[in-house]
């Protein structure tokens, strides 16, 4: 079969290579998403290449909103499949809807003895598009426009899942048996996430462009809280993140992620902190640290070692 080809035009004639490199890393930007050079990179030789991409990376890192950022950068819609364990073909690719189909067989029961050719002629019907339920997959690979197609967190399933997705990744096609074969009208942009919970096939990982998504260096990472909070103040930014860096260096049951510092940027703006003592940090810390152990680890390794409330900030994390 013919596929269709990436949507994306390639970079024209008299731009230089890596322009288009450029341009999806400042749309990206222009969708609120702030990507270091890799995220760039892989999201523009995705389009490119007309590849999926596999995200893995810890939790909250931005590996989901990369694909709702990509949606908005590029106008396409976006069609979202979350995976769980025991996700089927039917909540993913299409069902029959066996209430319109047993209706309709009703309906013409009722509508007095016919001759036999009739009775096929219903059976014909029923399994028209009519009465297909199109679930995500079926959606992303029937629709006209290229979409941006997210499977989320593809690790909860399992690997029966995982072979009847290569399929469809690498046809762009689905088969149904009553209908026949659908085929991708237009390419869409696959994203898939992974949180590591079990390693994936080689084969799934040879169809992909792969990315790993880890926590930011400390500069973006202020960059990506003020880009949500806008009102915080410079230096209190940097100095949160600076503490969420110390937090994620002890050994926690779960280190606090991107989407924690947005939170405590928020709380501390809200409560009207001007800076981050030990007595806001303790007060506030069940924002960016969600375990019991943890907990009690980080007041002791984190918290003791802020100024005491009320003595300033530039006696830094340093102070006993
Ligand atoms: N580079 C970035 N630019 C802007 N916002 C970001 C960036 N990275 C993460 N975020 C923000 O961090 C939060 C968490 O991101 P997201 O939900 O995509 O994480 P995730 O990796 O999918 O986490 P999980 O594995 O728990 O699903 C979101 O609010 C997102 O907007
Ligand atoms: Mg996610």
């Amino acid at each position: 079969m013919s596929s269709p080809q990436p949507a994306a035009a390639g970079p024209g004639p008299d731009q230089p290579a890596g322009a288009g490199l450029e341009a999806t890393r400042d749309a990206l930007e222009a969708a609120g998403y702030l990507a270091d050079d890799s995220a760039a990179l892989v999201s523009h030789l995705a389009q490119q290449l007309g590849k999926p991409v596999l995200v893995e990376g810890p939790a909250g890192v931005g590996k989901t909103e990369l694909a709702k950022a990509l949606s908005r950068a590029t106008g396409r819609e976006l069609i979202r499949l979350q995976c769980y364990e025991g996700l089927d073909e039917a909540k993913a690719l299409y069902e029959w809807n066996y209430r319109k189909q047993l209706l309709r067989i009703q309906a013409e029961a009722g509508a007095g003895p016919e001759e036999d050719a009739a009775g096929d002629a219903v059976m014909e019907d029923i399994f028209g598009e009519e009465f297909l339920l199109t679930r995500p997959l079926l959606a992303a690979i029937a629709s006209e426009a290229p979409v941006v197609l997210l499977i989320d967190e593809i690790d909860k399933t399992d690997q029966e899942f995982e072979a009847m997705l290569l399929e469809v990744l690498s046809d762009f096609q689905i088969s149904i048996p009553e209908l026949g074969v659908v085929e991708a009208a237009s390419m869409p942009l696959v994203l898939l996430t992974s949180n590591n919970s079990r390693e994936l096939t080689e084969a799934l990982k040879r169809r992909c462009l792969y990315l790993w998504l880890d926590y930011p260096s400390v500069e973006r990472e202020v960059e990506i809280v003020r880009l949500h909070v806008p009102d915080l103040d410079a230096e209190l930014a940097l100095r949160l993140v600076e503490v969420v860096g110390m937090v994620r260096e002890l050994d926690l049951k779960k280190p606090p992620s991107i989407a924690e510092s947005i939170d405590w940027a928020r709380a501390l703006l809200l409560l009207g902190a001007d800076q981050i003592d030990s007595e806001t940090f303790n007060r506030t810390m069940s924002i960016i640290v969600k375990h019991r152990t943890d907990l009690d680890l980080v007041a002791e390794r984190v918290g003791m070692r802020l100024p005491a409330a009320g003595r300033g900030s530039s006696n830094g994390g340093g102070a006993a």
